[in-house]
């Protein structure tokens, strides 16, 4: 059966460079695949009280959307050399119920985005962190740093550069052989 994957962007900017990357991205998946953009920017801050209490609806549309998913692709910003706290936001509510994480066991790889020449390692790597504990086995190798991400992006946000272009390629058919092992 096809897998579906589903697509986290870490950030909430209309504009966004890790949306511009990722929708390049998803461009060169084959074409067996499915995909879906999961939103992320409607959840409510975590809090078990109202998840036990009262749990919003949105929290179970998503948790529906994590399950309907085999496999994950994560872009990130950096913030303050760490994640979004959006994106940590949206890990927690998928790992909750206790026992019942929608995250456990499905493959994962990590693309960080930044204007700035360090793109975006630190959250990178807080990202795999959490990743590890939920129990997705994350792809390894090519590690995805995107920097200076203005100079490779063209005015209707296509991949201009040649070289990353390539990367990308490269790191899509890994993500592929690497969620295909699950
Ligand atoms: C609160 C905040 C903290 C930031 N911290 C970092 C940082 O640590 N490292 C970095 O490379 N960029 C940092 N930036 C700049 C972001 O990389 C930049 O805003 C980028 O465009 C965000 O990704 P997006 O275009 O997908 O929204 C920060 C931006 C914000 C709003």
């Amino acid at each position: 059966m096809s897998k579906k994957i589903g697509i986290l962007v870490g950030s909430l900017r209309r504009e966004s460079f890790n949306k511009k990357i990722a929708e390049n991205l998803v461009q060169l998946l084959d074409k067996k695949y499915s995909y879906e953009f999961v939103q992320i920017g409607d959840l409510p801050l975590y809090n078990e009280d109202i998840d036990h209490d009262n749990p919003p609806k949105v929290y179970s549309t998503f948790r529906d959307k994590l399950s309907s998913c085999d496999a994950f692709l994560f872009f990130t910003p950096e913030y303050n050399r760490s994640i979004p706290a959006v994106l940590k936001n949206a890990l927690d509510v998928g790992s909750r119920p206790y026992g019942n994480s929608k995250w456990d066991g499905k493959p994962a790889a990590i693309v960080s985005v930044s204007p700035g020449a360090i793109s975006g390692f630190g959250a990178n790597h807080h990202l795999r962190q959490c990743l590890t504990f939920l129990n997705m086995p994350t792809l390894q190798q090519p590690e995805m740093y995107i920097g200076n991400v203005t100079q490779i992006l063209d005015d209707d946000g296509k991949i201009k550069s040649e070289n990353t272009n390539e990367l990308c390629k490269k790191f899509i058919k890994a993500f592929e052989g690497w969620m295909e092992m699950f």
